[in-house]
């Protein structure tokens, strides 16, 4: 196996599947069977899931709301997907353990990064919830962060794109795909990654970024035995 311990990085919006709004179950039961397959190989997962599906600090700004008040509402979205996923997963018969920014003790366990190691240690799947906790931050810096905390190999974003391209490929056909690229060259091309606090947290930190196509059956299960898929970005 390439990796022992790695972050998924999942998009609130890959939940949705074919629908407009929401959690499909059919994806995330997908999702769930893929993440299994790669816990029982012996690897420790720790997933940051975004809020997409349900809410946008910034789309509700847009619209006029206070920005903190909607941050908020996101960072409580991406704690209803964590607890979806974490049922999912427990169908599957993997044991998971929900750790939120934001206090909600009655539902689940605060973030204590001691503790998070030592689930995933027993190779638990530790879901972290509600972001860094702050208004102003993406689910990207969150995913960035708890990596470099939990001394994670990498950060493996999965998204419905299976890499990095010289132009956007859903818009460009003759798009060209990177195999791998260095944290300067993504800066100096303006490709777009992850946002810029993410993305330089995870330079400073010498943590590889992985984007890859989380979609395709079987994709994360080969990522991680250290097959080429998606693009690596790496110093
Ligand atoms: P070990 O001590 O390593 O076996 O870990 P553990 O998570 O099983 O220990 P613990 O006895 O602390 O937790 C038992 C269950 O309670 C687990 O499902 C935890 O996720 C849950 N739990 C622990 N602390 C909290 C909390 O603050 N809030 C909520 N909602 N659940 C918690």
């Amino acid at each position: 196996m390439q990796y022992k311990r790695i972050l998924l990085k999942l998009s609130g919006e890959a939940l949705m599947g074919d629908r407009q709004y929401g959690i499909d179950p059919k994806r995330l039961s997908e999702y769930a069977k893929e993440i299994k397959e790669v816990v029982e190989k012996g690897i420790e997962v720790a997933i940051v899931i975004g809020g997409g599906n349900i809410f946008r600090g910034v789309a509700g700004a847009s619209n006029g709301m206070d920005r903190v008040q909607g941050d908020h509402m996101g960072m409580l979205a991406t704690c209803i997907n964590g607890l979806a996923l974490q049922s999912a997963l427990e169908a599957e018969g993997i044991q998971t353990r929900l750790q939120t920014a934001i206090e909600i003790k009655e539902i689940a366990e605060p973030y204590i990064k001691r503790r998070a190691n030592r689930h995933l240690e027993k190779g638990r799947v530790v879901i972290f919830g509600g972001g860094t906790g702050n208004p102003y931050f993406t689910t990207d810096t969150a995913a960035v962060l708890r990596a470099i905390e939990i001394n994670a190999d990498a950060i493996l974003k999965g998204t419905r794109v299976d890499g990095i391209y010289n132009s956007d490929p859903e818009k460009n056909k003759d798009a060209i795909k990177f195999q791998s690229i260095t944290f300067k060259e993504v800066i100096e091309k303006g490709l777009k990654v992850m946002d810029m606090t993410a993305f330089t947290l995870s330079e400073e930190n010498k943590l590889p970024i992985i984007v890859f196509d989380m979609n395709k059956k079987g994709n994360f299960m080969k990522l991680v035995s250290g097959e080429k898929i998606g693009t690596i970005v790496d110093n």
